[in-house]
């Protein structure tokens, strides 16, 4: 088996292959002066199984479009099985007509990756985990909530309680609070169909008075999502605020945005490309669950 990785992902792909024993060799890339696009794989991969790494944040078209070149080469130079691995799978969000003739991105993202020759693909949560569904072949989505956990448990949180923002979170809520040993409930959400002003409300049977709650959500973009939520959990009498969040993109005002709701903490996974260097925020290595995962597919428990 041979792990590669784009430059991206130099670190994550180097410890995916020292935890599978495997060699490891970076893809090399560049652009020409037009803006096109050159990925070379500089090594033997001939009757050889691949796991290729990779993130497709920032700059999502490019790096899809390197991902392709380079699946494509791979399956032309006579690899035995190409495993792909993305930390963050863009377009994720696009997952159906919400209007008649919108594209859905995920679905033709999921076709090409097929189409170019992926056997396996393996996400880190993604966005709806059913979307997976338009990828050809078998799909894994990897919910990182033993990373998230072992970090929150490093905190000494006392009385915690995980918080989904919304019903379709309620997954990888539950999934930490499992990992946690702890409550955890889904916020009710009310929009108002004149002004479409959201209300939130808990459930009748919960109480956040004194508790350290962590809101569980895969991506902050705009941060609109978990400030609010946020705010309502403080006003609801929260003694703070953490928040566990795959993939931390923070656009605009996410971090002011987060600041001003009253969190304490975001923990983030390095699933993108880029850092955002500030006190708010703390990183958490998504390698050992990927780790842990590709081990289980090499030993065939998958
Ligand atoms: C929405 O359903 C997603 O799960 C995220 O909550 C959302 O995309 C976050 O976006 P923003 O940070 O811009 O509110």
């Amino acid at each position: 088996m041979i792990v590669l990785a784009f430059p991206e992902l130099e670190s994550i792909g180097g410890k995916v292959a020292e935890g599978l024993g495997s060699q490891f060799h970076l893809i090399q890339k560049k652009i020409f002066p037009d803006g096109e696009s050159y990925v070379r794989i500089g090594t033997d991969v001939k009757d050889e199984d691949i796991v290729l790494v990779q993130t497709t944040y920032p700059e999502q078209d490019k790096r899809l479009l390197e991902l392709f070149y380079a699946i494509d080469t791979i399956r032309s130079h006579g690899a035995r099985s190409v495993e792909v691995v993305l930390t963050y799978l863009a377009y994720a969000r696009q997952d159906r007509e919400f209007l008649p003739g919108e594209a859905v991105s995920v679905r033709t993202v999921l076709r090409l990756l097929g189409a170019v020759g992926v056997n396996t693909l393996y996400a880190v949560d993604v966005h709806k985990p059913e979307s997976l569904e338009y990828f050809p072949g078998q799909a894994k989505n990897i919910i990182p909530s033993r990373v998230f956990s072992r970090k929150l448990e490093d905190l000494n949180l006392r009385n915690p309680i995980v918080v989904s923002p919304d019903l379709g979170a309620s997954h990888r809520a539950k999934a930490l609070a499992s990992e946690l040993g702890c409550e955890c409930f889904i916020i009710r959400k009310h929009r108002d169909r004149i002004t479409g002003q959201i209300r939130h409300e808990l459930p009748e049977d919960i109480d956040v008075k004194g508790k350290e709650a962590v809101v569980v959500d895969d991506i902050i973009s705009t941060g609109g999502t978990v400030a609010n939520i946020a705010s309502f959990l403080r006003k609801c009498g929260a003694s703070r605020v953490f928040v566990a969040a795959s993939h931390g993109l923070f656009v605009d005002e996410a971090l002011r945005k987060l600041r001003n709701a009253g969190v304490d903490r975001v923990l983030t996974l390095n699933t993108l490309a880029t850092k955002v260097n500030d006190s708010l925020i703390e990183y958490v290595d998504v390698s050992p669950e990927l780790v842990r995962v590709l081990r289980n597919m090499v030993s065939g428990t998958l």
